[in-house]
């Protein structure tokens, strides 16, 4: 897929709105859990900020507020971990609309990145108006699209708003594509999906598009339960658990043992979700056997999803990972075949 590089963009005397996606994990005490998110737009912003004269401003979502504002939801609360993740002064603006946007664009300090507050207080984000949009886009001059995770929402920020303004995307983003893209449609051969977690409904399609140039798919987690117990029927590339563990919360030790047995062999690995209830244990056993088998492998992995990545950050690994997608939904819909409206936007033609 051809998209609008950053690369081709100068940002010389320019105003940009980068969109972000710092939609992140926090516990009760407002700590951050994940700094991926923050981190992942370095590379994008430090480009940017290399040109003359140029203003930064990051947008994102954070939670589901839905239209309306809420402490418990403001991006304030990120401030810190993003400072420490960009090695910046970031510069909280506790809107995203009008002319305190502006005030805070004019008296930036150089080197510094504007904060704006949650896009999602504002009910015309998810509605992806149009006059929303327009008023994102005043202060700016360019728009950036950092935020792969986001792109399958068709909102303003997301939709709208590139079609406004001259419009790219980031590095990140870039490299989302060319590594999904790789995966999908030239993997390595064997090449196996490991789909666990919940909801088959969002899994069938994937599924579905990865028996067509896959292997073999490995089921595990809800979805394999929902699966059987909607008897949903599947080609013989599909393999479902053959036991299970009390309660069906985790994959059995046959299912491990044979599931790692065929990951061996592989030379692509592709990981979205858990195979079990990891967060409570014993049932952690099937997802940790099974990330231990594909540590083990030589083969390409790539992983995604919320919850896939916090196994492997947990267990400390993510340095041996080929690629971390920071997209949980949006992955799910681009290996599909889904179209994103965030990467329409941004097409070359
Ligand atoms: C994500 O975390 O996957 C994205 O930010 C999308 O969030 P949403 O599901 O609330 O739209």
């Amino acid at each position: 897929m051809e998209l609008r590089s950053i690369e081709n963009a100068n940002f010389s005397d320019a105003r940009v709105l980068v969109r972000t996606d710092f939609n992140i994990e926090r516990t009760r005490l407002g700590e951050i859990e994940e700094h991926f998110r923050l981190e992942i737009v370095k590379k994008t912003i430090d480009h940017i900020l290399s040109y003359e004269n140029v203003k930064v401003a990051l947008l994102t979502h954070l939670g589901r507020p839905e239209g309306k504002m809420s402490e418990e939801f403001s991006v304030k609360s990120l401030v810190p971990a993003l400072q420490a993740a960009l090695g910046r002064e970031v510069v909280f603006v506790p809107t995203c609309v009008g002319e305190e946007v502006e005030k805070a664009l004019e008296t930036l300090p150089p080197g510094s990145v504007l904060l704006l507050e949650n896009v999602r207080f504002f009910p015309g984000e998810e509605a992806d108006d149009r006059s929303f949009a327009e008023a994102l886009a005043k202060p700016f001059t360019a728009y950036v699209n950092e935020a792969f995770s986001v792109c399958h929402r068709a909102h303003a920020s997301v939709s709208a708003l590139p079609k406004m303004l001259p419009s790219y995307a980031g590095f990140r983003l870039l490299q989302e594509i060319d590594e999904l893209d790789r995966v999908r449609f030239s993997p390595a051969h064997p090449a196996v999906a490991v789909i666990g977690g919940a909801k088959i409904e969002t899994k069938l399609p994937l599924i579905h598009a990865f028996e067509k140039n896959y292997d073999c798919i490995l089921v595990g987690g809800k979805v394999a339960n929902e699966a059987i117990d909607q008897k949903i029927p599947f080609g013989e590339k599909v393999l479902l658990p053959q036991d299970f563990a009390e309660g069906r919360l985790d994959i059995g030790p046959n299912t491990i043992a044979y599931y790692s047995q065929i990951l061996k062999m592989a030379k692509t690995i592709i990981w979205n979700g858990p195979l079990g209830k990891f967060e409570e244990k014993p049932y952690n056993m099937g997802t940790d056997a099974i990330l231990s088998a594909i540590l083990e492998t030589d083969a390409y992995v790539v992983i995604g999803g919320g919850e896939s990545l916090a196994v492997v950050e947990r267990a400390n690994v993510m340095n041996k990972i080929g690629f971390v997608s920071s997209g949980g939904g949006a992955m799910l819909d681009y290996l599909s075949g889904a179209s994103l409206p965030g990467l329409e936007a941004l097409k070359t033609s």
